[in-house]
């Protein structure tokens, strides 16, 4: 229907984002084939591992950066530069420190060149909407984390944008306090005094998302990508003990405990069409899957994953990674929301150490070809010593710099834990006793 493209505020239409690989190794895709409009009058939500592009995407849609290709649109036009449709709100605030409240809410409608009588009333405004009135001439060093957060929404309210971005705006405040602001924002959305027509908000919290979003959007990971979204078909204001909200969470938690199948998919494999032969590991040590196996062991062998998120009083973003190594190595299975000890897994929790590392060994060379690897070159060398570097530069044909450490960093991690391997971090060399 003519009717629903006209209330398409941003679209975003095949957009692809790569970034170079270091030493010229080709790229690194980093988003594919993303197609995702924003509507007037809903709540989008973005939700996605730490790495799957997140941001990345809203600084396309924003216009900040451009994508490699595809094509974004804004009030239907192609966007270019800035989308001044769009204001956003930062994870780290983002203030200027050295100017008051009344001044870091005013610097946007500065630099349109807003008259200054106007720029002060909007101001006002926007700072008495967050609930700031009488800090206007306060430097952000005066005020607590939730406050200064706070003076960020209000700088991106008073520009009245179409869409307001925020990159998980409560994430870097305490618990109470994101709660807090949260239920603000939620409250003068449902107002409809609301100074934008639209949200999207990133965020890692899957509670988060289904208390503030009409739509949750789940981005896949190398390379980010739209898995699919969770209709929010909830009444507001949200209430989270009902039968309904509980399904919710926990269907797309489900949906979020199962990328395993995405990670090993060839044809997402992330960079310049070469197959990587070393899939993503979880960026996890190996002794804190152990200790939390032993807990879910502990309390017979399955436990729902939401209630294991309370439980250990961990972050989606903390659990999953665990969850995932987990299930790559044969020691769990997900399902429905539930993970599931698997007999190798049992058996590697109860054992006693000594059995437990065999059995580590025995898994991680089964699922690992990092480590299979680094094994291999290891006893091709008469004295069981090689450099680091050369599994590095391995690494940086498939992953960006930091992203090729850390995987290195993990095979290491995994590998001593198995005991296959010692690595010296001063002479940079892996080795391996006879
Ligand atoms: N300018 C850049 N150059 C090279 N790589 C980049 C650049 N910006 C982002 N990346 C890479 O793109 C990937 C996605 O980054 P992005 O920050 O968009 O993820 P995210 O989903 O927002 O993650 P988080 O949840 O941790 O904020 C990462 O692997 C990151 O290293
Ligand atoms: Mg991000």
């Amino acid at each position: 229907m003519t009717m629903q493209t006209a209330d398409v505020l941003i679209m975003a239409q095949d957009v692809s984002k790569a970034f170079p690989l270091p030493e010229g190794n080709g790229t690194f895709t980093v988003l594919e084939r993303i197609n995702l409009s924003v509507c007037t009058d809903e709540v989008i939500a973005l939700l996605g591992r730490s790495g799957s592009g997140k941001s990345t995407l809203l600084r396309i849609l924003a216009g900040l950066i451009p994508p490699t290709s595809g094509t974004v649109t804004s009030s239907g036009k192609p966007v270019v530069g800035a989308n001044p449709d769009v204001a956003m709100v930062f994870q780290s605030f983002a203030l200027l420190p050295w100017a008051t409240v009344q001044e870091n809410v005013e610097l946007g409608l500065k630099a349109q060149g807003v008259p200054r009588a106007e720029r002060a009333a909007r101001a006002l405004k926007a700072i008495d909407m967050v609930g700031l009135d009488g800090f206007e001439s306060a430097y952000p060093r005066e005020l607590s984390g939730g406050m200064q957060q706070r003076v960020g929404f209000a700088r991106a309210f008073v520009m009245e944008p179409k869409v307001l971005f925020m990159d998980e705006p409560f994430s870097a405040l305490d618990v109470l306090t994101a709660e807090n602001l949260r239920g603000e924002i939620d409250m003068l959305w449902q107002e409809d005094s609301f100074p934008a027509d639209s949200i999207l908000i990133v965020t890692h919290n899957i509670e988060e998302a289904v208390l503030l979003a009409d739509r949750v959007i789940i981005l896949g990971a190398n390379p980010g990508h739209i898995r699919g979204e969770v209709k929010i078909d909830l009444p507001r204001p949200r209430e989270r003990e009902t039968e309904r909200f509980k399904q919710l969470v926990d269907y797309i938690y489900t949906a979020m405990t199962n990328p395993q199948v995405e990670v090993v998919s060839p044809a997402r494999r992330g960079t310049t069409g070469k197959l990587n032969p070393f899939p993503p590991l979880p960026m996890v040590r190996a002794g804190n899957m152990s200790g939390l196996l032993e807990l879910i062991v502990e309390r017979g062998g399955k436990e729902d994953l939401p209630y294991l998120g309370q439980l250990t009083n961990m972050s989606t973003d903390e659990l999953l990674p665990i969850i995932d190594a987990a299930v790559l190595l044969g020691f769990a299975t997900v399902e429905q929301g539930d993970i599931q000890v698997t007999e190798v897994g049992r058996a590697f929790a109860e054992a006693d150490i000594e059995q437990s590392k065999a059995l580590f060994r025995q898994q991680v060379l089964a699922h690992v070809p990092l480590i299979v690897t680094i094994q291999q070159k290891l006893q091709e060398k008469s004295n069981r010593a090689v450099r680091a570097d050369l599994f590095l530069d391995m690494l940086e044909e498939y992953y960006p710099e930091e992203a090729a450490l850390h995987q290195f960093e993990t095979a290491v991690d995994w590998g001593r834990y198995a005991e296959l391997f010692e690595y010296d971090a001063t002479e940079r060399r892996l080795t391996r006793d006879s």
